[in-house]
């Protein structure tokens, strides 16, 4: 089998990671990067850290507005997939690149595979909503982590070429969780203790572009830290980097800026976390998967079993509401239930490709 990979933004090389391994032990993959992420921090880091071959072409498209960026890759990938013909397109989440990534080969009579299918927050004000259900929509094949995602699907009329397969961003956790607590030295880099800071990510544009939003956070992370007495550690995407220059927005006492981290060093500060707030999707299902309280800095979740399970709740960007699920809620005495699967879905997703 031939199949053309496309990855560009950062959680797609965690993704594929796993996949690229088990494809590349008996069929050819050729990586295409779109360069929708080219920071060292955002890209290189994790291609040498997760051991995944360098990409074969690197079309270097870029940041830019939707339009721009995701008509730049349309236009790209479509030549590199004339040129290569492959069997199949293998699309991984709900990025620009994803979406391009998908339209390119439907539109070339190249069948789609999409890993992370079925994930719907419902909410239309956000871009990942559109690429998502447009991808669902051109694929042959969708491979959904979870029962939910397959139950979603359905009431959209797909149901042929649906396949559970459990999540592979647990694959990657699984493969690299032990490795972090053993190679990183973050903890001690940062001066910090085990569940002596909490840890969080921002960068969604709902909290990234709306500056009410995102000095609401702030607020909420200073109030936790005068209650609690432990530091937020916030490893700062570059999106929010710049809303923060532009707005001239400085961190408060309580929040520790740093750099974004290498995938290993997440692991090793999400492991050590004694809570994680968070509007990234894959952060609250290696929250989860840690057995580490998470509060959601957005409106909803697609990753709905977290919050049924009392893991995760959703607080959206009021200060309040914030403030209140970080110091007043009370977290499960048991371990999480396993609901992303058991850490081969990156085989199963290759066993059907091969059956295909
Ligand atoms: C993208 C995805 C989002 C995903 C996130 C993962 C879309 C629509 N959004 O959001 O679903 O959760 O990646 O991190 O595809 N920038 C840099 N260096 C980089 C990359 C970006 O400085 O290496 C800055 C640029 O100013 C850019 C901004 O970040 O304009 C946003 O980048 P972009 O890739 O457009 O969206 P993300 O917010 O990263
Ligand atoms: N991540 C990382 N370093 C960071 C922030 C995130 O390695 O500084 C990892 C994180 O562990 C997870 C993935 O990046 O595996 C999530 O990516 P992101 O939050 O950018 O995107 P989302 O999942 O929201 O699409």
């Amino acid at each position: 089998m031939n199949i053309l990979t496309i990855v560009g933004a950062r959680p797609q090389f965690i993704k594929a990671a796993p996949v690229s391994q088990a494809l590349r032990a008996r069929h050819r993959e050729v990586l295409v990067h779109t360069g929708q992420h080219y920071d060292v921090a955002m890209s290189d880091v994790f291609f040498a850290e997760l051991g995944i071959p360098q990409p074969d072409v690197n079309l270097g498209v870029g940041s830019g507005s939707h339009g721009q960026q995701t008509g730049r890759m349309l236009m790209a990938i479509e030549e590199a997939l004339l040129g290569e013909r492959p069997d199949w397109v293998l699309v991984y989440g709900d990025t620009n690149s994803t979406l391009a990534g998908a339209l390119a080969a439907i539109k070339l009579g190249v069948p789609v595979a999409h890993v992370e299918a079925g994930l719907r927050s419902f909410n239309r004000a956000m871009p990942e909503e559109h690429n998502r259900v447009l991808t669902d929509h051109c694929a042959d094949l969708l491979f959904c982590p979870t029962q939910t995602a397959v139950d979603l699907l359905a009431t959209e009329g797909l149901a042929s070429g649906v396949h559970l397969v459990g999540d592979v961003m647990v694959d990657a956790l699984r493969q690299h969780a032990e490795m972090a607590r053993q190679r990183s030295d973050v903890l001690a880099r940062l001066g910090l203790l085990p569940k002596g800071y909490l840890l969080a990510t921002v960068h969604r544009p709902y909290n990234t572009d709306v500056p009410e939003n995102l000095r609401s956070i702030f607020a909420a992370f200073n109030d936790i830290y005068r209650r609690s007495g432990r530091p937020v550690v916030l490893p700062l995407h570059p999106r929010t980097r710049q809303r923060m220059d532009d707005l001239a927005l400085d961190p408060p006492d309580g929040v520790r800026l740093i750099d974004p981290v290498g995938y290993l060093d997440m692991l090793a500060l999400e492991q050590a976390a004694a809570m994680i707030l968070t509007d990234s999707g894959g952060i609250q299902k290696e929250a989860y998967t840690f057995a580490v309280p998470c509060v959601t800095l957005r409106p909803e979740t697609e990753w709905v079993e977290t919050v049924q399970a009392g893991w995760n709740v959703v607080a959206g960007a009021d200060r309040s509401a914030i403030v209140q699920a970080a110091t007043q809620y009370t977290w499960p005495a048991d371990l999480p239930p396993s609901v992303f699967g058991d850490g081969h879905a990156a085989e199963r997703i290759v066993e059907v490709l091969e059956r295909a």
